[in-house]
């Protein structure tokens, strides 16, 4: 096989694979706003608050996300608001309000009832 066909063949088998990678990101579901809040909350929140009942006591006595949620004052509405401004004089703590939404709707998927 010449050096030419070589690369032609290279250049189709590439080319299969990468459509079947998109394909196969196409399937796959999109993270959820829930899933999207819950990564937020672990790279901003974890420190200092226990994000998930099974997570692990930040180093401050910040409430857990689960006893917030259930909280019968707590509401989507409120929490939005809350998250959007800097809390404990803290960088990272005042998120934009999309962020902010996301994890409100993550904090909320953690109450019982
Ligand atoms: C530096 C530590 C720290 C970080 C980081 C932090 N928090 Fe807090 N947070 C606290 C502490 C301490 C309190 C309790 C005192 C207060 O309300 O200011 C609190 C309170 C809260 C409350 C109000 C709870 C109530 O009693 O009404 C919410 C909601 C909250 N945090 C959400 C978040 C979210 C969401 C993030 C991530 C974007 C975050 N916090 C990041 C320390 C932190």
């Amino acid at each position: 096989m010449s050096l030419t066909w070589k690369l032609i063949w290279f250049c189709a088998a590439a080319a299969a694979v990468g459509l079947l990678v998109v394909q196969f990101r196409a399937f796959a579901a999109p993270p959820s706003k829930t899933q999207a809040g819950q990564t937020l909350a672990e790279q901003y929140c974890a420190r200092c608050h226990m994000i998930a009942p099974s997570a692990s006591k930040g180093w401050t006595d910040a409430p857990a996300f689960d006893a917030i949620a259930n909280r019968p004052t707590t509401t989507l509405a409120n929490l939005t608001t809350f998250i959007q401004q800097p809390h404990m004089h803290m960088l990272n703590t005042g998120r934009p309000p999309a962020e902010a939404s996301a994890l409100a709707t993550y904090i909320l998927s953690l109450r019982k009832n």
